[in-house]
């Protein structure tokens, strides 16, 4: 018999949860000072620094506000990204990594003011934060991050315990952090600017742009309306434009998964991450007197193909390792995009296209990083200096380091490809066969009909693997996911999979 886990749909607590307002498509052409294109965190916030200034800005969304990675994060306000300081003054010098805790103090220290501004205060709480381990050999990497603490003045402690309650090796704390509900802020966000003029348009796929040769731009939308504007943030996740392969070399995406738990009371304080192999995040969630547990973690290469259904499971039994739960209520997927030193591209997007910005890259640690990023980019777009840019810049000189993503693509390569018969496949299922020499995914449906499909992303042509636990295509480069019919379902790719006939 199948796994509680395995019988609930994937879906975001916070996208259940939260209300979202509809926006309609664009249906004209238009003009506009500033085009911020991608309505998750990033964009939003980017509007609302912009907005402040006095400019005129206009939203772009492809899909829905807030359903991207925003809208299926794990939601803590925080500027400890785990054991970070110690390895950025390695990398970087003592100044760089002291810029970097003042950039996500002050992107938490906006959204608390934004909060308190737009009466959203019920959806952004003070927290503070823990990285932990549970294997003693990890232990003087903790002391070597404290010692970094010291010296860059980071509010925090060296700790044997934590409100988490179950044994563990070494824990460092950060105080004056927090924890959102996402999608209720951003909403309300989204509200008052809208209220201010602002204009927010859905489903409506920004799919190229010109730069004039007085450097103005014009974008286009799917169904052919123009933008002209003189300002472009790329706030896509995955930027649109891709000149030279700077993007698709310097980014790779990473999913993680996450469960919530319906729990009778609050279980514990602080939000936590454990810095081990496998790592986990964890977190509690209280909506209208609900009381939940967020656990996550699992991440692996997008589209790796190993199981995701398995990988839920572990989740599931790491929940009841620790505490005491019940039948999980919620499970969902998403994945960021990894730079090779783990700090943001922000900032823009080529130096040829003097107007455009983009954020990128953001490491799965967002939330902050992107609050930082929509404030600097309002500075820079105002002429006025950052003490940001050269830390964010994206064509900032990256020291040879070895990279984690090379690691975990390398373990990738060696995942299994599903090579079952296509009659023995179950329906509703997807598997992955070899046919001439090249993959092919192949998905039977309800009623037994069979498709087939090219298994070359649409975006620059690299394997796509199957997702077995949200029954979609998904590919390892830069994040696109296609539904298990091989509709697009997240970008950058703007193209179908291409079904293919099997001789
Ligand atoms: C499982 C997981 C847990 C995480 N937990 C945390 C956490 O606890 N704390 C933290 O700080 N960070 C966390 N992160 C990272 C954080 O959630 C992300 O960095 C952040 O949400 C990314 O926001 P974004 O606005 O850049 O992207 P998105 O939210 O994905 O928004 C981009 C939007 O752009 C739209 N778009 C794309 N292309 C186009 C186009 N051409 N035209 C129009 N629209 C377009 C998309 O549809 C999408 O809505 C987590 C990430 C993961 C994967
Ligand atoms: S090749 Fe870029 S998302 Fe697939």
């Amino acid at each position: 018999m199948k796994k509680d886990v395995l019988m609930i749909e994937s879906e975001s607590y916070w996208l259940k949860t939260g209300h979202r307002t509809h926006y309609p498509k664009l249906e004209e052409d238009l003009e506009t000072e500033v085009a911020v294109v991608g309505a998750g965190i990033a964009g939003i916030l980017s509007a609302w620094q912009l907005v402040k200034q006095g400019k005129q800005v206009t939203l772009f969304e492809r899909f829905r506000i807030l359903n991207g990675t925003t809208g299926n994060t794990t939601a803590k306000l925080s500027a400890q990204h785990g054991l970070n300081y110690a390895k950025l003054i390695e990398r970087y010098g003592t100044e760089t990594a002291r810029l970097y805790y003042e950039a996500n103090m002050l992107g938490i220290n906006q959204i608390k003011a934004i909060a308190k501004e737009l009466n959203l205060e019920n959806f952004v709480e003070d927290e503070t934060v823990y990285v932990f381990t549970t294997d003693p050999a990890k232990v003087p990497s903790f002391v070597k991050e404290k010692e970094a603490y010291d010296k860059l003045g980071i509010d925090g402690d060296l700790l044997k315990e934590t409100p988490l309650g179950f044994k563990i090796e070494s824990a460092i704390s950060m105080n004056k952090q927090g924890i959102l509900h996402p999608v209720e802020f951003l909403n309300g966000v989204l509200a008052a600017l809208s209220k201010k003029g602002m204009r927010v348009y859905e489903q409506t796929l920004i799919n190229d742009m010109k730069q004039e040769d007085d450097k103005s731009l014009v974008l286009k939308s799917d169904n052919g309306h123009s933008v002209k504007c003189k300002y472009v943030v790329f706030a896509t996740h995955y930027p649109l434009i891709e000149v030279d392969h700077h993007y698709d070399y310097g980014v790779w995406a990473r999913t993680t998964q996450a469960m919530a738990f319906k729990t009778d009371k609050k279980l514990f304080n602080g939000a936590h991450i454990a810095y081990d192999t496998p790592s986990i995040t964890l977190r509690t969630m209280e909506y209208f007197g609900d009381h939940y547990l967020l656990i996550g973690g699992q991440s692996h290469v997008t589209g790796d193909g190993f199981s995701d259904e398995e990988r839920y499971e572990k989740i599931d039994e790491l929940a009841h390792k620790y505490f005491n739960v019940g039948k999980p209520v919620y499970k969902w997927l998403t994945h960021d995009l990894m730079t090779k030193d783990h700090v943001p591209f922000m900032g823009r997007l080529y130096p040829q296209f003097p107007n455009v910005y983009t954020i990128t890259g953001l490491n799965a640690w967002g939330l902050a990083n992107s609050s930082a990023g929509a404030v600097m980019i309002a500075d820079m777009i105002m002429g006025r200096q950052s003490p940001y840019t050269k830390m964010y810049d994206p064509f900032r000189e990256i020291p040879e380091i070895p990279s984690d993503a090379e690691k975990e693509k390398s373990s990738s390569e060696v995942s299994k490809v599903a090579d079952s018969a296509v009659e023995n496949l179950e329906r509703d299922k997807q598997t992955i066969i070899m046919h001439d020499r090249k993959r092919v995914g192949v998905y039977k449906d309800k009623n037994g009909k069979v498709y087939y499909f090219d298994l070359a992303c649409t975006h620059l042509g690299c394997d796509l693997g199957l997702n077995d636990g949200d029954k979609t295509w998904d590919c390892p480069c830069h994040g696109s996911r296609f539904d298990k019919f091989g509709r697009v379902i997240y970008g950058p790719a703007i193209k179908n999979l291409n079904e293919v006939k099997l001789s």
